[in-house]
């Protein structure tokens, strides 16, 4: 059992430099009770808290922010306990701290690292003034089920893009360096599979087979290990029948043995007592042991450890060296960070939260994350000099909490520009600006409201309705069996449209809705999931043209939530569908004998394909792709090459998303009919054109085979460039063996 830890003799003749040497030095001077203090994670505010920490029984506190109230902990901690060890402060900076950014599937649809890694950078510094030194954050859980609340949370349905993403956050929160005071520890989670709990239903169970496990949804967890992620969460879910905070497949096999993971693993909050109520261990001892074993080193929000760690050793039902090494991994990750050094925070040191140049990031942001989804005849952008009034509906255009998003703890919305006021703040006395909420809240069932916005849309050029869902509608155990418009929403669009005027719908939700009964009613729609802080102004820059729309959809747009799942990257089937195999519900004649349908795998009232397909995205210019070359040959070990050209034959100059995708026609494992391989954001002005390259190691067109070896295989590969999931140019290369 203790398999991939480094046991107390192995350490012995560690060089003084090495990162194991100072744990090693530390933890052979702890007391059991000192050790296990140290795999404590304590809720702040906690009535003994203060005692806890001086006598050694916390490593770590999470939720307190309150800078003088840290300062005090660690002065509690490094001052007056025995042997002086700083805490790790940890909190959820899930989208920012008070600077708040749009939720991260919003941030996924900007498909743009840098923008993604500036934004953590932000979180970081902001969090870290307050003595936040640790954020359980990049959630890089694969999810292809909108109904689930935490999608919100999620960087959407791709490995590729969650992967590259969920780096670029690692390194904004870490930094170049853990002891640069702006930097705090990252935590990828949650391991692994909570991202595919049945039904989209929160806390349930996810069945996923190895192969899929590793081809998909361990790959971004892989990728947070190589970015040098500090800490893991283990996931409160059941993986296969073995909860992930007991699965020491997951832990001790995959993270320590096959990806050599040095940093520590905290559990998620009461997943270690909750392995009893899935009913894998019988008792909180039990629970306690398998956790511990498997390799969850710090217990979050719970006792079970310091309760019940020194009966298991009493027993010798666990060896005091898996302990030993427990401590040293969370020892190694306060070292790292310098807290032995610098434990106090000055928030005089820092820059203030919410200054202008962090709010403007944030604006950039969430612009860079609305996706504009249809826009007939160009309604979009919006002129103010051809306007004389326009009408703003819906109870989402002014409500500075809403845009929020879920999982803010820190932000305050008294500082968020709403769309109404960047509206205002953008047509000044041009136009004038009729605004009728509607509806109280977004899941309202009345239609009092109604009447007032018909007249108001009636008497205006244009409408923009702001709907969608409120916050609280998404994120942690919420999730919806219906992921439509809530409330009278639809029915509300449906009387605004019969008024004949244009009208422009602007959805902040935190996941995918459906949106097939109202998509024909409106003249066009942007998807700005929660933006937050900067939402109003971020928005308004996009509907007035002063920025052209560039966001991409992370994750596919189902037309009714019966499709769920429903993801590009599907296997193709022995039967797969075309436009011309399947035929719809209505037209089935009666009686029809059993042969008469397509046979082929698609749903007859809903066909096969998604409202809006992964990677698609619209802007106010266009963009024409041609002259795909692609190596024709390469040898197992070298680089393919593809490249395209692509041009802005619009009127505006604007920012693409160009995308690769790749299709590994024959595997030992069947392949997805389509892989994200590769993706660019390029900026061309009206008439420029550029040939954007992208080179593939050969390695990554690897997958894990029938016996869980990671390999490439030679054969007929088909690649394509283009601006969604469904490009139009594709090349062909083949893979041979290395001679
Ligand atoms: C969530 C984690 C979160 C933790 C601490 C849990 O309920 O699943 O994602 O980091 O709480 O707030």
């Amino acid at each position: 059992m203790l398999r991939n830890q480094r046991l107390n003799d192995e350490l012995e003749n560690e060089a003084a430099d090495s990162p194991w040497a100072r744990p090693r030095d530390l933890v052979a001077q702890m007391t059991i009770e000192e050790k296990l203090g140290q795999l404590s994670q304590v809720n702040g505010g906690t009535p003994d808290l203060h005692d806890a920490v001086r006598e050694g029984r916390v490593g770590s506190v999470l939720n307190e922010v309150n800078v003088d109230e840290v300062n005090e902990l660690q002065r509690l901690a490094v001052e007056e306990s025995r042997l002086g060890i700083p805490l790790l402060v940890g909190r959820d900076l899930i989208h920012g701290f008070k600077t708040i950014f749009p939720i991260p599937l919003g941030q996924a649809a900007s498909w743009d690292p840098s923008a993604v890694q500036c934004a953590a950078a932000i979180a970081a510094v902001e969090g870290a003034s307050s003595g936040v030194n640790w954020t359980f954050s990049p959630m890089i859980d694969i999810t292809r089920d909108p109904r689930w609340g935490r999608i919100a949370e999620s960087l959407g349905e791709d490995p590729h893009l969650c992967s590259v993403l969920g780096a670029a956050m690692i390194r904004g929160f870490q930094g170049a360096s853990l002891e640069d005071p702006e930097s705090i520890a990252a935590c990828a989670k949650h391991f692994a599979g909570y991202g595919a709990s049945e039904g989209g239903m929160d806390y349930s169970a996810a069945d996923i087979s190895e192969n899929e496990l590793r081809n998909v949804h361990l790959r971004p967890f892989k990728a947070a290990v190589d970015a040098g992620v500090s800490t893991f969460m283990a996931s409160f879910s059941d993986l296969n029948g073995v909860p992930a905070s007991g699965n020491v497949f997951l832990m001790r096999q995959i993270l320590r043995d096959e990806w050599g993971f040095e940093g520590f693993v905290v559990s998620d909050w009461e997943s270690i007592r909750e392995l009893t109520v899935h009913g894998f261990t019988a008792n909180e001892r039990e629970a306690a042991k398998a956790a511990a074993e498997a390799g969850v080193d710090m217990e979050m929000a719970g006792d079970l450890y310091r309760r019940l760690i020194p009966e298991l050793l009493e027993a010798e039902e666990i060896d005091e060296q898996l302990i030993d090494a427990m401590v040293r991994n969370v020892l190694r990750v306060k070292f790292e960070l310098g807290l032995f050094e610098r434990a106090y925070t000055d928030p005089s040191k820092y820059p203030e939260p919410l200054n202008a140049e962090h709010l403007e990031l944030a604006r950039d942001v969430a612009a860079k994350s609305c996706v504009l989804l249809k826009n007939d005849d160009q309604v979009l952008p919006l002129s103010k000099q051809d306007l004389q009034s326009i009408a703003v509906i819906g109870p989402l255009a002014d409500d500075g909490y809403e845009q929020l998003g879920t999982w803010v703890f820190d932000g305050d919305s008294r500082h968020s520009q709403t769309c109404l006021q960047a509206i205002h703040s953008v047509v000044g006395d041009e136009a004038q600006v009729r605004w009728v909420p509607a509806m109280r809240t977004s899941r309202s069932r009345q239609d009092e409201g109604f009447a007032l916005a018909v007249e108001a849309v009636q008497q205006s050029d244009v409408a923009i309705l702001f709907l969608g869902e409120e916050s609280i509608l998404s994120g942690e155990a919420h999730c919806r069996a219906s992921i439509d418009l809530p409330g009278n929403q639809e029915q509300l669009i449906d009387e605004l449209s019969n008024t004949g005027k244009p009208i422009v719908l602007v959805v902040l939700a935190g996941r995918p809705l459906t949106l097939r009964n109202v998509i024909d009613k409106v003249s066009a729609v942007l998807y700005a999931w929660h933006p937050g802080t900067m939402g109003g102004p971020a928005i308004a820059d996009l509907l007035f043209g002063v920025e052209s729309p560039s966001g991409k959809l992370p994750v596919s747009f189902p037309r009714s939530v019966g499709q769920v799942p429903i993801y590009y990257s599907k296997k193709n089937t022995g039967r797969p569908p075309s436009h011309e195999s399947i035929c719809h519900i209505d037209e089935i004649d009666g009686k029809a004998p059993q042969t008469s349908l397509g046979m082929s795998a698609f749903y007859l009232d809903d066909g096969f394909t998604p409202l809006f397909p992964f990677g698609y995205g619209l802007s106010y210019t266009r963009f024409e792709y041609r002259d795909i070359e692609v190596s024709s040959h390469v040898a197992i070990g070298e680089r393919v090459r593809f490249s395209a050209t692509v041009q802005n034959v619009g009127e505006r100059a604007a920012e693409e998303v160009v995308q690769l995708y790749v299709r590994d026609l024959v595997g030992s494992v069947t392949r997805p009919v389509k892989e994200l391989k590769g993706f660019q954001r390029v900026r061309l002005e009206p008439c420029e054109s550029q040939r954007v390259c992208f080179e593939l190691h050969t390695d990554e067109l690897a997958f894990y085979n029938q016996k869980m070896q990671l390999v490439t295989e030679p054969g007929h590969f088909h690649a394509w460039i283009g601006s969604s999931s469904e490009p139009e140019l594709w090349g062909e290369f083949e893979v041979v063996a290395a001679s």
